[in-house]
């Protein structure tokens, strides 16, 4: 069998944790630099994966020459998404309750992977990922999907450009949302292996324990 992906998620917030405003808008939050850099990190990646969460609220077209997978359970992309429309291979992650009529009109655009009967399961997702030769996954987001790569204990490392300003909002999605722990013991300890000054704001990387 082949071994899962090695996983790093990559995002940027602002000075206060959040991914987005409270509308679930998207912020330009990285730098020209960070951008940059960014660029250049997808190059050494084979594959970058969103939830369908920011695939709704952003329509990313997930640029650079790499396969571009999303987690989506219930089938909630939409056909005419830019993720869906590049020039890239496209992977879409079901689970057995999306509807059967969205599935075949997925299956034209995409490939599609069904794991797991409500849930996309990221450790069956991340198998069938390794079997297709992909062996660096870089994850993008948002919250919710974080969370679950946290709580499946599947995050190698994490990078986390901070931007230079505050937006708040109790609603505003934040780097890992999901349910959270419960307290200090069950947290998921990092070790921090780097940090850089990038235009405004500042890159940290951290290694999961
Ligand atoms: N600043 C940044 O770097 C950055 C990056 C990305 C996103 N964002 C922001 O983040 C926000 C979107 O975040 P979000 O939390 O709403 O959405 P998300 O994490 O992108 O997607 C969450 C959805 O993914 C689906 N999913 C499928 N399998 C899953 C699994 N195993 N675990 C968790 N979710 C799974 C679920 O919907 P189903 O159950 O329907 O499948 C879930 O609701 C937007 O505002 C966007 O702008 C910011």
């Amino acid at each position: 069998m082949m071994s899962k992906p090695f996983v790093l998620i990559n995002s940027a917030i602002t000075a206060d944790g959040k991914l987005s405003t409270r509308e679930k808008m998207q912020i330009e939050i990285s730098s020209k630099e960070d951008f940059e850099r960014v660029k250049r990190l997808r190059e050494k990646f084979d594959a970058i994966m969103v939830g369908v969460g920011t695939v709704l609220a952003d329509n990313p077209s997930l640029k650079g020459n790499i396969i571009r997978v999303v987690a989506d359970s219930g089938g909630k992309t939409p056909l005419n998404s830019k993720v869906l429309n590049g020039s890239n291979r496209a992977i879409i992650a079901l689970s057995e309750r999306a509807p059967r009529d969205k599935r075949v009109a997925l299956e034209e655009k995409a490939e599609v992977l069904v794991c797991g009967e409500e849930k996309v399961d990221l450790n069956l997702l991340l198998e069938k990922l390794g079997s297709l030769g992909i062996s660096k996954l870089m994850v993008e987001g948002g919250g919710t999907l974080n969370w679950s790569f946290f709580a499946e204990e599947l995050v190698d490392q994490l990078y986390t450009y901070i931007g230079n300003f505050v937006v708040g909002g109790k609603r505003a999605p934040t780097l890992v949302d999901g349910e959270g722990v419960r307290e200090k013991e069950e947290a998921f300890e990092l070790e921090l292996s780097d940090m850089q000054r990038l235009g405004e704001g500042v890159l940290l990387k951290w290694d999961v324990k």
